[in-house]
Parts: C-alpha cells; sequence; structure tokens
C-alpha cells in the first residue's frame, strides 16, 4: 500500500513544480513513517543539559552588544498555519495588542516594532526575513507593505518554504479534498527552514550582505526581541550553534528537550516521540532535565553555510508524526499525517553547540487562545520598544474547548479580554459571553451555565465562587 503512497505523493510533488530537494527530504521522512518509531533516545546514553551560563548574568557593554547586533540577521519562522486555534492562514496576522491609540496591533506590528526599536537604539541594520509558506505568503507580505523603511538593500524580506501533501490517516496516500484542493497541503514543519534556506541563497545573500550571524526564532513568540547581549556572548563563545533554553516550572509539562550524547558530548535534541515509555517519568522530572526548549536559535552563518552546501539543505533530521484532520477547522473531515521536523533538532549537526538560560521573558508563545487571552489582557504592558513586559506573575487561564478556535474565541470578547491583573486563575467552564469591564480575581471560575449558554455582564467581578 504505502509504496504506491509514497509514487503518489511524489508525483503530486513533482506536478506541482516543489523543489527535488524537498521531494528528497519528503520520501526519506515517509520511509521512517512507514518503518514506525524512529528510535528512541534512552535516558542511560544522555546527561542532562547542566550548567548553562545565564542571559541575567552576562556583563556585556553596550558598545559590545551594538557591534554584534550590527552582524546579526533576525529570521522569524513564519510558515505555520495555526490549525490548533482553528486558522489556516499565518498566526502572526492575528491582532495581540491595542496600541495606547487604540490602533490594533498584529504579532507582525509588535515584531517589526521591535527591530526598528533595535535599529534606532543601536544603529544595526538589522534585517527581518520571514519563512513563509503558501498560506502566509501573500497577506504577509500584504500586511509588511505598509512598512516603507523595513527592507535592507541586496535582502529580501522573506522566503518560501515548501510544501508537502497531508497523507490519509489510512492508507498513507496523498488526502483529496475537492472542496479546497489547497488543503491538500502543508508546510513540513519548521525543520524545513534548512533546505529551504538552501534553494533560496538566503544564507549566502547575508553573508553578502556583511553578516555573520542569525538569530532564529517563532514568529507567535513575541518574546524573542533582538538582543545584543546574547549576540555578543554567542559571537563571543565561537560556537556554530546556540539553543536559548528556560528553566522548567511544576507547570511545564513538556516533550521536547535538549540532552548531552554521552557516546560523543554532542548536545541532541529528544522529542518526546523518541522517549522510551520507561524512561518518560525521568525526562519530564525538572530536577533532573532542568530546561525546556525556547525555539530561539543563534546559528554562525559561515558555519550553516558551508553545512548547507555540503548536504544540498538535506539535514537528517528525526521524524514528526503530526495528526490533524485534512479540513483544521472540521473535526469531521478525513484524518490525515503530516510529516514535519523540528528546526532545534540540527542541534546534532553541528559540533561544538551550545546553549544559554535565558528568562521566561523571551519566551510568550502563542499555541492556544489561553494564551492569547493572556497577551491581550493588561498583565502585560507594551513598552515604547514594542517589548511585552509582564507586571505580575501571569494567571493561568484555562477556557472550554468552546473557545479553541480564533472565530469562538473572539466572539465571546466582543470588548476586549477582562482585566486578570489581581487574578491568580481564570478557569471557564461551557459557554460564557464577557461583557466590557470586567474583572477576574484570585483564583477566577466560571462554571457551566444554566441552560447552554451565559452572559457575563458587563463590569462585573469574577471570584472563585463565579460572578460576584
Ligand atoms: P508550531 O508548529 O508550534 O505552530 O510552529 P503553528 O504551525 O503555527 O501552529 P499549529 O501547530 O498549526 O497549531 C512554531 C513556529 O514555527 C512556524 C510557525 O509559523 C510558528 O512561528 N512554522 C511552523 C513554520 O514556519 N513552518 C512550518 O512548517 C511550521
Amino acid at each position: 500500500m504505502s509504496d504506491r503512497g509514497l509514487e503518489l505523493a511524489r508525483d503530486k510533488m513533482q506536478s506541482a513544480g516543489v523543489a527535488p530537494a524537498a521531494v528528497d527530504v519528503f520520501s526519506r521522512f515517509y520511509r521512517l513513517l512507514e518503518g514506525g518509531q524512529s528510535g528512541y533516545v534512552r535516558e542511560d546514553d544522555v546527561e542532562p543539559l547542566t550548567g548553562l551560563t545565564r542571559h541575567a548574568d552576562l556583563e556585556v557593554d553596550a558598545a559590545d552588544a551594538s557591534a554584534a547586533l550590527a552582524r546579526t540577521a533576525i529570521i522569524k519562522l513564519n510558515g505555520g498555519l495555526g490549525t490548533s486555534m482553528g486558522m489556516d492562514r499565518a498566526k502572526s496576522l492575528l491582532e495581540v495588542r491595542r496600541s495606547a491609540e487604540g490602533e490594533s496591533l498584529s504579532f507582525l506590528d509588535v515584531i517589526v516594532g521591535q527591530v526598528r526599536a533595535a535599529r534606532r537604539a543601536t544603529g544595526a541594520r538589522l534585517p527581518l526575513v520571514l519563512m513563509n509558506s503558501f498560506r502566509t505568503q501573500e497577506d504577509t507580505l500584504a500586511a509588511l507593505s505598509g512598512y516603507g523603511d523595513l527592507a535592507v538593500e541586496g535582502l529580501p524580506l522573506d522566503f518560501l518554504q515548501n510544501r508537502e501533501p497531508k497523507l490519509r490517516a489510512d492508507t498513507l496516500e496523498p488526502v483529496e479534498w475537492p472542496a479546497d484542493p489547497s488543503m491538500e497541503w502543508c508546510p513540513p514543519g519548521h525543520g524545513d527552514l534548512y533546505p529551504a534556506l538552501h534553494a533560496n541563497g538566503v544564507v549566502r545573500a547575508l553573508l553578502d550582505a556583511g553578516f555573520r550571524y542569525a538569530c532564529v526564532s517563532n514568529s507567535d513568540n513575541l518574546g524573542a526581541a533582538p538582543d545584543g547581549e546574547i549576540a555578543a556572548w554567542f559571537a563571543g563563545t565561537g560556537a556554530p550553534y546556540a539553543a536559548e533554553m528556560c528553566l522548567k516550572t511544576p507547570a511545564d509539562v513538556k516533550g521536547g528537550q535538549l540532552v548531552v550524547r554521552r557516546s560523543d558530548g554532542r548536545i541532541i535534541q529528544r522529542e518526546t516521540a523518541q522517549t522510551h515509555p520507561d524512561d518518560m517519568d525521568v525526562s519530564l522530572d525538572p530536577e533532573r532535565h532542568r530546561y525546556f526548549h525556547t525555539n530561539n536559535l543563534w546559528f554562525d552563518l559561515e558555519v550553516l553555510a558551508a553545512e548547507l552546501d555540503r548536504t544540498g539543505g538535506v539535514l537528517e533530521l528525526p521524524l514528526i508524526r503530526n495528526a490533524k484532520t485534512v479540513d483544521p477547522s472540521d473535526a469531521t473531515s478525513p484524518e490525515v499525517v503530516q510529516i514535519e521536523s523540528a528546526m532545534g533538532a540540527a542541534v546534532a549537526v553541528f559540533e561544538g553547540a551550545t546553549a544559554i538560560e535565558v528568562g521566561r521573558e523571551r519566551f510568550l508563545p502563542v499555541k492556544t487562545t489561553n494564551d492569547l487571552l493572556l497577551l491581550r489582557s493588561d498583565v502585560y504592558e507594551l513598552t515604547d520598544d514594542y517589548r511585552l513586559v509582564a507586571q505580575v506573575e501571569a494567571p493561568l487561564v484555562q477556557l472550554s474547548k468552546t473557545y479553541k478556535t480564533i472565530g469562538a474565541f473572539d466572539a465571546r470578547f466582543p470588548a476586549g479580554p477582562p482585566s486578570l491583573r489581581e487574578a491568580t486563575g481564570l478557569s471557564v467552564a461551557g459557554d460564557w459571553s464577557f461583557g466590557a469591564g470586567v474583572r477576574a480575581t484570585g483564583d477566577a471560575a466560571l462554571p457551566e451555565p444554566d441552560g447552554g449558554a451565559g452572559t457575563v455582564p458587563d463590569g462585573a467581578t469574577l471570584t472563585a465562587g463565579g460572578i460576584a
């Protein structure tokens, strides 16, 4: 069955004009997918990552920070579709804040604001280059067209990543979805950064324009603002690659982590799927594996260029099998498998790769509408240099599944988010629509409303006992 699946998928990619290297990468992953488990990284064969340099302890003078930033480019991963929030376009175009003047600011506006503020403060040229996918490119470039001063001479504002067919979960053949054939395709995860950079010649272009380093991060992580201190630290290490890591709290039950391979001392990434069931508890133990991976990475562009040239952009990354439905907003549409890989898994490829401990302020991801509610709320303030700074410890937000998609979520907060500054938590059961000026306090909780849907009146205070 699956030889046929691979053949059909290859044919589909070739007739759509997908680059041959991308077809080869896909074929390699397809075979791994057929082969089942791609191999465990056993706990006995690794050591936890320990003793990292801390961002908070760096002592870098302003001139050195500016000098390092002057040789740095900012790359943002912007090809994902936010399917976990029921989206099929770039998450970065969503509103994340309102400016003091009440103007709507998207993630992209905040990212551009951070880059321009860093340029102003340091004099660095600081190019911003986005990795887009076939679904995110047009809208994103249209949104950026309002920023006439953004482009740096000789460099593109974006490059396009590859696409691949979604596979039917039952046959592993390319899925057909005549209602919207574009949904038959997906971007192959951010591990596609490497073939995409190679195919588009972006690393060479950056080197030719005089840049030596790149900081790559997710466009849905507004914590990853340009940082001259980390740039100077990275340049000083002489390392080819560095990952920013955060200390786990008990709430961080995350799978993917970096570990040190005993056999050769290299840092490697271990995904949940590569963790043996017997090792699961210890791998999640925050006392032993103290850090999680933020997906903020630093590259020495010379080493990266050499590696991409050597491999044709085909780095041997582990497979991630992502199960979805063909139409992400329709849970009853056919189940599909998306073949993906993670950018951070390339750490093993770079001899001498290193890592740095950073604070939570560099990790503000938006994966769910819970995260979005928090970032839009008064827990954060947007500074003049477009950083989102927490004013209090962030409460734990748990909205019911009614709020899962962005459309359903927005419809229930027509007047914007409630005040969360005085809350340690907000949990909402069932379906409530929020009025204006609502304030959550303590461990606020709304129980399932009587009779289907409920309304929180304007000006209400929420407590652990519901509407006060
Ligand atoms: P995630 O996989 O965490 O989020 O990507 P997503 O793809 O936006 O959302 P879901 O999983 O569909 O809900 C993390 C970052 O990597 C980018 C995303 O745009 C996001 O900034 N990304 C992801 C790509 O650039 N390309 C991809 O193929 C996948």
